[in-house]
């Protein structure tokens, strides 16, 4: 249960960005007036909204009678309807677009590959009919355990034309991860790789893949692409070579026509505490939302070279890498590898080449840029960029402004937007053509999402004053359920408030009624009975010219109930020191107040973090604490740093 006690908040922005004229002139969506026009007529009639939307977004085989079934909290969209989602990725859009690259992808090495999206088509026919001779079938899941290749595209779009459910493993996580993840999903073949690309080294997937077989009992079949060995197999009937499987299969495979609410995929996400959970979605309502909110929130043009950074083993690689911008017609950059191989400049140098129009990328991506400073950037002409997205946390104006000024050379609107796994696509965003931005605010709820930040007893919190986010109506990409495990859905997200979606994050509007994300709401912390956003005073740490990163947790207090710590990463070239200390805790008192001045700061040469580049908190209210931790640290990206931190507490 969530501590609901009144956030309050600290940090103040005044910097208002209108939308340059020349993109609102040629946006989908052109003003406030249009954005408040379709928000009423989405809450006046939402049925009417949902069902126009959904008939424009896709494909139908059968259409829907039923908008929405809704039995809290629990909701089925577009019920009698059927579809395929392959189908609306690919067939619908030929003959027109067979020659259009749908994928244009980049190896960590340099090897280069376009990908038509008749190439596409054809690609994922023949795997569908592979896994199809291998038993697959509607219902059935599907392991995708891959590097960012185009394969792990292909591998998703043959599952769904296939009706078979996919669950993406994320190439990063180890064999025990893997393995947890398989059984819970009693997943009945696995695709995968010798290996994968990542900083100049091999990722040893098949090592990790024969590691977890054994605790994976479900799994029959495991199919192995070659990405960087000499295409041996592990020995053993299990083991099926791709190129093999695929060799000779027919171009050709009729899409299984699935119900509305047939389940597309189950993606593990981590909780606040125990075992990742499940999250379950399906397949027509997760379609329309991921088709709308691709277009309007990135402002889609037919000719747009789009990019968005995440890897497919999160949400973000499957709603706005694949299904999203490949409904959409678009061409999607694929980069298997990491943002400084073999140079601080890589990323910079893909902008250039493929003169990439729209870059989707992390806060936490965007600082480690700040912190190599302007140089590898300015190598190169990013003068094709025309949007720039930030996703997964909140991003604290300094970064913003440098996203904008530096990457986008003054001219790019940002779309910062708010959504979660769970979610299924983008909630919370500007619209670039529309919405006047503010650094570090993910401004309004989308038309026909219904935000709202409330108090445990459900009351509309006055502007001004931080609350819990809330959805308060069902939407159509909102999960299903928690795979397996039914209660947890209803106690994770229905339990706050019955027939309300809880967020667990905190957040308030501003005088304008923007929405400014708080952090986490167990990454709240009550000082001397204030509650702060931890990233509120992360924000005012990175503000100081010689902070790269900062995170910052509660520490039990004997005086104060709890203690502010904070972990901080300095920008090459500075030294830590105690006179630093004091003038970074100076500055914090300057920017939000006393009251967020850090008890502690702690220098780290880096901060533990999740492979999608979040901090674990968790993590470090343990190192702050000076307790051993027993919490999951599977889903760590390097072990070192956390016991480098371990050592500056002895
Ligand atoms: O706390 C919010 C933060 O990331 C959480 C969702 O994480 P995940 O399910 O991994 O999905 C990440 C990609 C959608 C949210 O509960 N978050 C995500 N986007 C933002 C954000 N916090 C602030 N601003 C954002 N734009």
């Amino acid at each position: 249960m969530a501590n609901t006690q009144e956030i309050v908040s600290v940090l103040t922005e005044s910097r208002v960005f209108p939308p340059p004229e020349d993109f609102s002139r040629r946006a989908h969506i052109r003003s406030m007036q249009d954005y408040q026009r379709l928000w009423d007529e989405a809450a006046k009639d939402p049925d009417k909204y949902w069902g126009d939307r959904a008939r424009e977004e896709l494909y139908w085989k059968e259409p829907f009678q039923t908008v929405l079934d809704w039995k809290p909290p629990h909701a089925r969209w577009f019920v009698e309807g059927k579809t395929n989602l392959a189908y609306n990725c690919l067939d619908r859009h030929l003959p027109k677009l067979k020659d259009k690259p749908a994928i244009l992808f980049e190896g960590e090495p340099g090897d280069r590959r376009a990908i038509t999206y008749g190439e596409l088509s054809q690609q994922v026919n023949r795997l569908a009919n592979g896994l199809k001779s291998l038993g697959v079938k509607k219902g059935d899941r599907v392991g995708i355990y891959l590097p960012m290749v185009p394969e792990a595209a292909v591998a998703m779009l043959a599952c769904a034309r296939l009706g078979a459910v996919h669950s993406v493993v994320f190439g990063g996580f180890s064999a025990e991860a893997l393995q947890d993840r398989m059984k819970d999903a009693g997943a009945k073949v696995l695709l995968t790789a010798d290996g994968g690309w990542r900083k100049g080294a091999v990722v040893p997937l098949m090592k990790n893949v024969e590691a977890a077989l054994p605790n994976a009992p479900s799994i029959e079949k495991v199919i192995v692409l070659t990405r960087t060995g000499d295409g041996k197999l592990p020995e053993g009937p299990k083991f099926v070579a791709w190129d093999a499987l695929v060799k000779g299969q027919s171009d050709t495979c009729e899409p299984e026509w699935v119900e509305s609410e047939h389940p597309l995929f189950i993606l593990y996400t981590s909780g606040s505490t125990g075992k990742p959970k499940g999250v379950l979605h399906t397949t027509a309502g997760y379609a329309v939302n991921a088709s709308l909110t691709t277009r309007w929130v990135f402002d889609l043009r037919d000719d747009d070279v789009y990019w968005c950074t995440a890897d497919v083993g999160w949400v973000t690689g499957h709603t706005y890498v694949v299904y999203g911008p490949l409904m959409n017609g678009v061409t999607t950059i694929i980069y298997e590898g990491a943002p400084t191989q073999p140079g601080p400049d890589r990323f910079w140098d893909i902008i250039e080449r493929y003169k990439a129009t729209i870059l989707y990328t992390a806060p936490t991506a965007i600082r480690a840029f700040m912190r190599l400073g302007d140089g590898p950037v300015k190598q190169h002409d990013l003068s094709s960029l025309r949007l720039l997205g930030s996703v997964g946390e909140p991003i604290n104006p300094e970064a913003w402004m440098w996203y904008r000024d530096v990457i986008g050379g003054g001219r790019c609107p940002i779309v910062d937007t708010w959504w979660q796994t769970e979610t299924g696509g983008i909630m919370v965003s500007p619209l670039p053509g529309a919405t006047p931005t503010k650094p570090g605010s993910a401004t309004f709820p989308l038309p026909g999402i219904h935000a709202e930040i409330l108090d445990r007893d459900g009351k509309r919190v006055p502007k001004g004053q931080g609350g819990l986010l809330f959805v308060t109506k069902p939407w159509p990409s909102m999960l299903r359920t928690v795979y397996g495990d039914p209660e947890r859905y209803v106690n994770t997200y229905f339990s706050e408030l019955p027939g309300m979606y809880f967020t667990g994050d905190g957040a308030r509007t501003d005088a304008d009624g923007y929405v400014w994300l708080m952090g986490r709401v167990d990454d709240v912390v009550n000082v001397a009975g204030h509650r702060l956003g931890t990233a509120e005073v992360e924000s005012a740490l990175v503000a100081h010219p010689k902070v790269s990163e900062a995170a910052v947790v509660g520490r039990p207090d004997d005086l104060k109930g709890t203690a502010l710590v904070a972990f901080v990463t300095l920008k090459q070239g500075n030294a830590p020191s105690e006179a630093l200390k004091k003038e970074l805790a100076v500055h914090v008192g300057k920017e939000i107040g006393a009251i967020a001045r850090p008890d502690e700061i702690r220098f780290a040469e880096g901060l533990p973090k999740t492979r999608s580049g979040k901090i674990m908190r968790r993590l470090l209210r343990d190192v702050a604490a000076g307790k051993q931790s027993s919490q999951d640290t599977t889903t760590l990206e390097d072990l070192n740093v956390l016991a480098a931190l371990r050592q500056t507490d002895e």
